[in-house]
């Protein structure tokens, strides 16, 4: 059995574009969008990642010893923690990868059902960036939520249908990619979607709605307002607008504006298990993974995937033990200090 260490070793070696950075921090990529990378100076990516260390937790050991117990309720579905794989499409255009899409997909898919989680899948501009997502959706419906982009409202409702017809759990739509580089170089429409688009959306797709790209306190009202069940406090890793403000920053404020009415979940940066907790205790419900499940998808396929997802579960059940918390339930604002 491969180590971690072996895994990302031979993801550099799949990869021509992405380096493998031995911290996927948004340095090397700055700007690389098609790439890894974050748009323009590639500010939002480092920040996402950079100020998530502004966030340090409080140690607490002094507690009758008990299991820990870190399993999570994802619409009905008992996930073995509160961590998700972000929607990654097009690995060879962005990390100039040797592993083709339907390989990458099978195994990001399979590894994070082995290890007890769920994978978020993507979309894109043409039929075959919306088929092989989808025909590994219908063969793990319970395991994976497709993220549709924002098209327009006929191409949404269409693309929903085949979607809905898999027996899905739940469907996302990443709202943020209307602002996206690459489709947009592809002329394919996307639009920004109003409050009442989303109201639409939402009734159509008869399932939870899950709208990931929030980043305000007014789009998380938007996202209320039209009855979404979920939003992902997400800028898309920093790849739709340039020196944007960490998705760490704005989190508690959402979390305490939203006040249960709906999931909060978020991604951006977040790398290890102390990261997912720190989310937590900021008020989030999960955290989503993008790059870094990618890369070991590219670099140990299934088997990759699984040892990094148990590795994270791993991690935050250690910080729950030495912070004294349970159960999720427990890990509270007192459980972290945040310096910014
Ligand atoms: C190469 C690449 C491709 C992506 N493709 C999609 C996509 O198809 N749909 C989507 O909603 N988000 C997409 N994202 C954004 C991720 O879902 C996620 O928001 C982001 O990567 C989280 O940040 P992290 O990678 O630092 O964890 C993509 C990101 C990258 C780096």
């Amino acid at each position: 059995m491969a180590t971690l260490e072996e895994i990302k070793i031979s993801a550099k070696n799949n990869m021509s574009i992405c380096k493998m950075c031995k911290s996927c921090n948004g340095e090397t990529c700055r700007g690389w969008t098609p790439g890894p990378g974050g748009k323009g100076t590639g500010s939002s990516f480092v920040r996402n990642v950079s100020m998530l260390k502004q966030v340090t937790l409080n140690m607490k050991v002094l507690y009758e010893d008990n299991d820990v117990d870190s399993s999570f309720d994802f619409f009905g579905s008992m996930l073995r923690a509160p961590i998700m794989a972000a929607p990654i499409a097009n690995v060879k255009i962005n990390y100039g990868s040797t592993v083709d899409e339907k390989t990458y997909l099978q195994a990001l898919g399979h590894g994070c059902k082995e290890a007890g989680l769920i994978a978020f899948l993507g979309d894109g501009a043409n039929r075959e960036a919306f088929e092989m997502p989808l025909n590994l959706h219908k063969e793990l419906p319970n395991d994976t939520v497709m993220t549709i982009k924002p098209w327009l409202l006929d191409h949404v409702f269409s693309k929903f249908e085949e979607v809905k017809a898999c027996g899905s759990k739940a469907i996302a739509m990443d709202v943020d990619a209307a602002g996206l580089t690459l489709l947009k170089q592809m002329g394919v429409p996307v639009a920004y979607k109003s409050a009442a688009d989303l109201r639409k959306i939402k009734e159509f797709a008869q399932v939870p709605f899950i709208v990931k790209g929030v980043m305000t306190i007014e789009d998380a009202q938007n996202a209320i307002e039209a009855g979404a069940d979920a939003i992902i406090v997400s800028n898309h890793g920093g790849r739709v607008l340039d020196d944007c403000v960490s998705t760490i920053e704005v989190l508690e404020s959402i979390c305490t504006f939203v006040s249960k009415r709906m999931k909060v979940y978020i991604d951006g940066g977040f790398r290890s298990g102390a990261d997912v907790f720190k989310a937590l205790a900021l008020g989030a419900d999960a955290v989503l993974i993008g790059r870094p499940f990618s890369h070991m998808a590219i670099g140990g396929q299934q088997e990759g995937v699984a040892l990094y997802a148990n590795q994270l579960i791993e991690q935050l059940k250690e910080c729950m033990r030495m912070t004294g918390c349970m159960t999720l339930d427990d890990i509270r604002r007192t459980c972290v200090n945040v310096h910014f």
